[in-house]
């Protein structure tokens, strides 16, 4: 399955999707393009390490966010890509886009949602001093962070966590839960009905 990875900053989740798949022959999964709207950020210089192909999409360079939306539409459909996978891209798209790739394109969120969507979901869970947070992965729908949930794991708010230590825990399971989705798609185990998503058990051989 050949996947495209939009990141904005520094990649660690490029990196797991990098390591646990691109560089595995069996998972079937093919990074074929990275798409940053930073020319600066350390994605790509992961992604270039790693022989992938790279393009920046800044939203400067573009009339509108449609014009933006329809560059990466293109590159996407040059490099055939059957996944679309947001690993801290932090650009929404318009309505346009996410009607054309319903179903197509995933991201992984740091908070157990619906709770604590959108930026500093890290900090807002602290500061509601929550007990336990955790990681979610999801459709990308028209509103921020409300697509259909796939897979989510908790994960415990420390006494003594700040954001930095929360996040760094947060981050081991996005690069265990994430990968094992996208590799959940490659096999095509999973399967949305409405808003609910059904992950199907690999048949026993
Ligand atoms: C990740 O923790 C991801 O959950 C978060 O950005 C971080 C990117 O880290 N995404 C969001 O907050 C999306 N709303 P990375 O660049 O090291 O993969």
């Amino acid at each position: 399955m050949k996947i495209a990875i939009l990141a904005s900053g520094n990649g660690s989740n490029l990196q797991a999707l990098i390591d646990q798949l691109h560089l595995d022959p069996s998972s079937g999964v093919e990074i074929v393009v990275t798409i940053s709207d930073r020319p600066k950020a350390y994605a790509l210089h992961r992604a270039k390490k790693a022989e992938i192909p790279t393009h920046v999409v800044q939203l400067k360079r573009f009339s509108d966010r449609n014009a933006a939306d329809a560059k990466i539409s293109e590159i996407i459909e040059a490099y055939e890509v059957e996944l679309i996978v947001l690993a801290g891209y932090m650009k929404i798209f318009q309505p346009q886009f996410v009607q054309k790739y319903r179903h197509k394109v995933i991201n992984v969120h740091p908070s157990l949602l619906p709770a604590f969507p959108g930026i500093h979901s890290v900090s807002n869970a602290l500061a509601y001093r929550t007990k336990i947070t955790g990681v979610t992965v999801h459709f990308v729908e028209e509103g921020i962070d409300t697509g259909p949930i796939i897979a989510q794991v908790p994960v415990p708010v420390l006494d003594d966590d700040d954001e930095t230590s929360l996040h760094r825990r947060l981050q081991v399971e996005e690069h265990e839960i994430y990968p094992q989705v996208v590799k959940w798609f490659a096999e095509d185990l999973i399967q949305v009905d409405n808003r609910k998503v059904v992950i199907t058990p690999p048949k026993k051989r």
